[in-house]
């Protein structure tokens, strides 16, 4: 069954430059509700457990070590189907091949350096969410 809810991080490369505040704008425009919400920084052992399912890959030392060098903005998004639905609205995971009008085409430099997070199940959603937020900090 569908929560209708998805989890997602701004990434430390967009926190930096300062597109909080633009991406945090896009996501509520389209029509998502922010369920929680935190700014927060994971050291190098939440960010190998966060994306243990790529431990094996070339690129896991890279993506931890970026994942851990500032803080993100972790939340929990709400609307119905928002796990597909977030997803297409991010873009695909290389900036080049993202669409016109995703979070990575305007947003991301690389594609290591993607400027944001999402879910990509509802069961994962689930879990990512529960990583980061108690039950009393989801409204
Ligand atoms: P995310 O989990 O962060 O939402 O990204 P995604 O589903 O689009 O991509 P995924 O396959 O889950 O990969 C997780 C993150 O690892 C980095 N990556 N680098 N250099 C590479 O070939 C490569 N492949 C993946 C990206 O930062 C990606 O977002
Ligand atoms: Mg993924």
């Amino acid at each position: 069954m569908s929560t209708n809810r998805t989890f997602t991080m701004i990434k430390p490369d967009a926190v930096e430059k300062g597109h909080t505040g633009a991406i945090l704008n896009k996501i509520n425009a389209s029509g998502f509700r922010i369920v929680s919400m935190k700014m927060t920084q994971m050291s190098k052992r939440d960010a190998e457990m966060f994306y243990e399912v790529h431990k094996d890959r070339p690129f896991f030392g890279e993506l931890v070590s970026f994942m851990s060098r500032g803080p993100i903005v972790a939340a929990i998004l709400e609307k119905e189907n928002a796990v597909d639905d977030f997803r297409t609205l991010i873009g695909a995971t290389n900036p080049e091949e993202a669409a016109e009008g995703t979070l990575r085409k305007q947003f991301a430099t690389s594609m290591g350096e993607n400027a944001v997070h999402g879910s990509d199940s509802d069961e994962n959603a689930t879990i990512e969410g529960d990583f980061h937020f108690s039950g009393r900090e989801i409204y």
